[in-house]
């Protein structure tokens, strides 16, 4: 599902973020990025997101490689991945399921579909019964769990999430990684890139370690 050969890509010359970078994450699997502060994990991110560019190597993203691929051709990769951030970036003016329903409506889905799908990912976060509200009336849990319903609405094969649980308490992580977990058994490869590594180690999933903008372990899956 996510393939990359030999990665490097800088933010300028003598900046390098990311350093021979080979990893795989297979169809359907969940996998952690940990690593500290400044290792490079966002940039890894922001790669597979085509928000970044990368100076070499090969980047497979559904078989294709996206290294390469033409400026105009990105939308369509990046509206098979769902994206989930640290600060949620929920618009305030929109109502919850205006939020979930926002990239439904950039893709020019009928206003009915949009509706439909934006309420069955508020039913998976379980959040259903704040549709109409508004995100700043909601906790920080909940406002992580719109952001996931948003992220999800459209099924996207591959989810990515950048500190997803970097601004909520030791419960509410526990509550958005569950949550994860639940949409990666339907089917979704997941990805998540934290600094935290507390509670990383104890749910048995795969972790690639980076440090300094190299991968230094787990980067292929052993079996
Ligand atoms: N937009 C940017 N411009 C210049 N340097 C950046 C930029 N974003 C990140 N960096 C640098 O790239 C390295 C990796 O950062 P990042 O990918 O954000 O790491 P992490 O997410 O693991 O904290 C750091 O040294 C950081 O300072
Ligand atoms: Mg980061």
């Amino acid at each position: 599902m996510i393939q990359m050969y030999h990665v490097h890509m800088s933010y300028g010359p003598d900046n390098p973020a990311l350093v021979d970078i080979t990893l795989r994450v297979d169809k359907a699997e969940f996998v952690f990025i940990t690593g500290p502060s400044g290792a490079g994990k966002t940039s890894l991110l922001r790669l597979l997101l085509l928000a970044e560019r990368c100076e070499s190597g090969q980047i497979l993203v559904f078989g294709q490689n996206v290294a390469r691929i033409k400026e105009s051709q990105v939308p369509y990769i990046r509206r098979r991945i769902g994206v989930v951030f640290q600060d949620f970036k929920l618009l305030p003016t929109r109502t919850v399921q205006e939020n979930v329903g926002v990239g439904l409506e950039v893709l020019g889905k009928p206003r009915r579909e949009t509706a439909k799908k934006s309420m069955e990912a508020l039913r998976l976060v379980g959040l259903e019964h704040k549709a109409n509200s508004y995100p700043l009336r909601l906790s920080g849990g909940e406002q992580q769990r719109v952001a996931i319903a948003r992220a999800i609405a459209n099924d996207p094969p591959i989810l990515l999430a950048d500190e997803p649980t970097g601004n909520l308490d030791p419960v509410l992580s526990r509550e958005i990684y569950d949550l994860l977990t639940e949409v990666n058994a339907r089917g979704a490869s997941v990805v998540v890139a934290t600094h935290d590594i507390g509670w990383v180690g104890r749910t048995q999933k795969r972790v690639i370690r980076v440090e300094r903008g190299r991968v230094v372990s787990g980067g292929i899956r052993e079996n």
